[in-house]
Order: C-alpha cells, then structure tokens, then sequence
C-alpha cells in the first residue's frame, strides 16, 4: 500500500494508466472467489452492511427481471441489525426465524415460512452466537426449492476460510469483511471494504465497472444492460483492497487455513477457560468467537456492562456487548487468530478477577472505570440530550 504507484495514483486515471492497480483488484477477485466458492467477486462495496445492500439489490434485480421481485426476506433472530436494514432499504418486509435451543437455525422453520412471496434468506455462518449452521446446505435446498436465495452474510468468513466454501454449500451471494478477515482492522476507526461474491446466475446484475482482462491488458467493462449499476465512486476502499491482496499473498492457502483453526481454538480456549465463572447460555464448542453472559453476576447486582467498564481499568478494550440481542448481557468475544496463549490468559485472568470483584466488592465494578481519562458517561443523557458542537 505504501508503494507510490497505489498510495498516489489518482481516482482519475484512465484504466491504460493503472493497469498495476486493475491487475491488483482483477487477482484479488479471483483469490476471493477461489477462498469462498463463488463464481465471480465484485470489490466495490465499502462496507460489510454496503456489501449485503448489494447483493440484495442484485436479488431484487433478478427476480424483477423474472417478473416478481416478491415481498419478504427471512431473517434469522440472531442476525447482525444491518441485516434486516439491507432488506429494507431494498423495499423488503422482514420475517424473523426464531433461533432454536441450540442456537441454530431448524430447517422445519424454515419450511414453514418459505413461499413464493419470500425472495430470500439471509442467513450468517457461522452465526453471530459463533455457532456453525449444520443445516446450512438443507436449508438452501428448502429457499431453492421454491425459487428464492441465499443471502450469507460473510463477515465471520475467518472460522470457514480454507476449511468451508459457502459458494458451494448453497449460498447465491455473500459479503467479505475485508476489515474483519483479511488485515484491516475491525473498528478501527478506518474505512473498511465489502466485497461481493456470488454466483453466475445473478452475475449480470453485478455493480459496474466490471474489471476485464482482453489482450494481456486491463479494462473497465460498463456495458452491462442488466446491471444494479455503480455503487461506490471509483475503485472502492482501494487501500483495503491491497491490505487484503497482500495479506492472501503473504499468508497462502495453508496460511489461511491455519489462520481459521487458530481463531477457533482461541475462542473455544476463552470459553472453557469462562465457563463457571460466567455463565455460557449455549454449552457448546463454537467457532471463531464466544458468548458469555452475565446471569451469575447479576445476583450481586452486577450488570455487563459494569463489567465492561471495569475491563477498561484493567486495560482492555471492552469486548462487544449486549449482542447478539438474544442472549441477555451478552459479552461477544472474539479473539481471532493473532492472541497468543499468554495474551489470552492475561485477558481471561483479567475477566475472573473482575467476577470475584463483583461478587466481594460489587461497588468497585459500578463505579468503573476509574483509572481512563473520563469516568463513566451518562449515556441516557447523552442520548436525551445530545450536546453535539464543543
Ligand atoms: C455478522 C455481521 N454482519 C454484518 C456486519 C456489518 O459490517 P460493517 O460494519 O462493515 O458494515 C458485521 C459487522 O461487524 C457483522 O459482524
């Protein structure tokens, strides 16, 4: 990225004088179609909730070419809130899936809800739970069957890559979280990139330009009657774009690979070692992160959120939490691949320490953090009454 052919070159130039920059992005769709089993990848998108806005409207596109965009997107309980948001905005009603005791999505639900009038699923695996969808494939077959598709929402592509396709196990089109799975940081406070894939079924509808290769060079193709058309001014995120190149290049397909069984054992290493000390509202093995909740602090009048406060002074940033909105108080961890052992028990040292405090010293907790900058917020007020000019 630091080379001055990609850090200046000019969003202007014609597509003879950034061939080096069009050969970067042409690779590294095919590197994202070969990781994810898609038939071709799109990089325009800017972000996770970009890219499924997206591929929603290349649905709606398609079915609209079919002659019924139909009405209604399925959308699991335990979805990430831009889900839903994406649908809407494509003009869809949402239909929820309740989540069964496991955590998961029951194919038989699925079966009750699926008709003509339902234009997909949008479906996360693994879940935001961190829970793999065993059923994925026989519930791809159930929207197939009646002619809708499969929306998989890839930001948690980091427990699957190299190991599991979902191109072809079933799902029609996908986001990436580049700044998630491939180098850039996650909240980060930097933009991020959303590339598409997706399946040639849907492809004419894809966002131009279309890169193409044609006598050894590179081109721009915009002639694409049936295209959704541009969705991002000119070559998207492209910093993320070469972060993410070169991260695939550094790493290789056994990297990638490693790199997926490391952030599962990572989380699956936090939640044993949680287990007891907090409660853990599905006893299973996960994937890429875990969930814990705090219904065994809750007894000394602890809630996650004091919890999370107090992680501050033990100089941590706070995990994600009271999300997924079906677990109550839930803290969502997730320590990916680069934590290594002794960092991960440090970090877990931290969190039983703060549940004994909360048991024998439940004060220290509410009024947490004491050792940053500011002390706690008033985040009612601030939400009440928003003072937003200094
Ligand atoms: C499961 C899931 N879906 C979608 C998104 C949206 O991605 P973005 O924040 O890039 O819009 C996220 C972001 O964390 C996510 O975790």
């Amino acid at each position: 990225m630091g080379f001055d052919g990609f850090s200046e070159s000019h969003p202007f130039l014609s597509a003879e004088a950034m061939q080096g920059n069009l050969e970067l992005c042409f690779q590294l769709e095919q590197y994202l179609a070969e990781i994810s089993g898609f038939d071709q990848v799109c990089l325009w998108p800017a972000a996770g909730s970009h890219g499924e806005l997206t591929g929603m409207l290349i649905i709606r596109a398609y079915l609209t070419a079919q002659g019924n965009p139909r009405k209604k997107v399925l959308i699991p309980d335990s979805a990430h809130g831009t889900n839903p948001a994406s649908a809407a905005i494509c003009h869809y009603d949402i239909v929820p899936v309740k989540s069964n005791a496991d955590g998961e999505i029951d194919p038989h639900e699925i079966e009750k809800l699926m008709n003509e009038d339902v234009a997909a699923l949008m479906i996360t695996n693994p879940n935001t739970l961190g829970i793999f969808e065993e059923n994925f494939k026989k519930i791809a077959d159930i929207v197939h069957a009646k002619g809708g598709f499969i929306y998989a929402d890839g930001a948690n592509l980091n427990a699957l890559m190299g190991v599991v396709k979902p191109g072809k196990i079933g799902a029609d089109v996908m986001h990436f979280n580049l700044h998630k799975t491939f180098a850039t940081p996650h909240g980060g406070g930097g933009p991020g990139a959303g590339p598409i894939g997706m399946c040639d079924k849907l492809a004419p509808f894809r966002p131009t330009p279309v890169i193409v290769q044609k006598d050894g060079k590179f081109a721009l193709d915009g002639n694409r009657p049936q295209s959704i058309g541009r969705v991002k001014a000119f070559w998207g995120n492209f910093g993320m774009l070469v972060r993410a190149y070169a991260y695939i290049r550094e790493c290789g397909s056994l990297g990638l690979h490693n790199i997926t069984r490391m952030a599962v054992l990572n989380a699956n290493y936090i939640r044993k070692r949680l287990e007891g000390t907090y409660h853990v509202p599905y006893a299973k093995p996960v994937l890429h992160e875990c969930i814990v909740n705090d219904k065994i602090q809750n007894q000394y009048g602890v809630k996650t959120l004091d919890i999370a406060k107090r992680l501050m002074d033990y100089g941590y940033h706070p995990p994600t939490v009271y999300f997924p909105l079906i677990v109550p108080g839930a803290m969502m961890i997730e320590p990916t691949e680069t934590e290594n052992k002794q960092l991960l028990d440090e970090f877990c040292d931290a969190l039983i320490a703060i549940a004994n405090e909360a048991k024998e010293t439940p004060d220290v907790l509410k009024n947490a953090p004491t050792k940053t900058f500011r002390r706690r917020l008033d985040e009612t007020r601030a939400a009440r009454e928003p003072k937003l000019r200094a």
